[in-house]
């Protein structure tokens, strides 16, 4: 087996006294699309969150591109290519959609992603890229938020949530780039409550409970009922 690109290793993070994970273990090969399942307050926004270098594991150890991320910060884990689409979109709200783009390219990382090449992805934002931000509609601004994170030129793409607050059609539409973005070595790891949506995107599946992986496996391999036993803890 190669190495990983990301291997997160039991990993415990904690709010103050809280733990919110525990143990908590994932490995994401190049170009692999892996998915984070789990009910509210599970603890998937804590893992991407200390993936991304927002909040440091209190043991464990993340490793990227075989060296330790450490108590590296945020600004750094950008640089070395991971970028986060966080949980609610957080575009700016005073800045044009094409600034907030450009807001993503401040790593100055060299790679494929411009803003051409966001625009062809999603050829709304081109229309619309000199608008504020607020003005997109949700699908749209969840588009901005993932073409921003693009901008870094990632090697890993950290999506919390994206589907969260869409239309159906949207979460298609918006999955259906999916393949367009993982490969050519960019890995991309999602946080989905949606278990159809999550099984269809991903190769390979984490569920977490109450802060600890209670199932993981290839996304062909496992049924409804132990995703939902590993989900609700039935
Ligand atoms: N800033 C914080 N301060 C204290 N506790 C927090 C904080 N953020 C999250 N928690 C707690 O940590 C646990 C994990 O939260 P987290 O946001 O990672 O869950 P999640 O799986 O992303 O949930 P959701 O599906 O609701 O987004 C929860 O019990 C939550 O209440
Ligand atoms: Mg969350």
């Amino acid at each position: 087996m190669p190495d990983p690109m990301l291997d997160v290793r039991a990993i415990d993070a904690f709010y103050g006294d809280f733990q919110a994970l525990f143990g908590v273990s994932l490995r994401v090969n190049a170009g692999e699309v892996v998915a984070v399942i789990g009910a509210n307050g599970a603890g998937k926004s804590t893992l991407l969150k200390t993936i991304a270098g927002l909040m440091h594991p209190k043991s464990g150890e993340i490793v990227f591109d075989g060296a330790a991320v450490g108590n590296a910060p945020a600004f750094n884990v950008v640089k070395r290519g991971i970028a986060l689409v966080p949980e609610g979109r957080r575009l700016f709200p005073s800045l044009s959609v094409e600034e907030n783009l450009l807001i993503g390219a401040q790593s100055k990382r060299p790679g494929p992603w411009t803003l051409k090449r966001i625009y062809d992805l999603f050829p709304v934002l081109a229309e619309r890229r000199h608008l504020p931000a607020p003005s997109l509609s949700g699908g749209q601004q969840q588009m901005a938020a993932i073409g921003r994170a693009l901008m870094s030129n990632p090697r890993l793409l950290l999506c919390d949530e994206i589907s969260l607050g869409l239309a159906p059609i949207i979460v298609r539409d918006i999955y259906a780039r999916l393949p367009a973005i993982a490969g050519e070595g960019l890995s991309v790891v999602i946080v989905e409550q949606d278990i159809a949506q999550a099984l269809n995107a991903s190769t390979q599946v984490y569920c977490l409970q109450e802060g600890r992986v209670a199932l993981q496996g290839d996304a062909g391999d496992l049924t409804r009922e132990r995703i939902s036993a590993a989900y609700f803890g039935v």
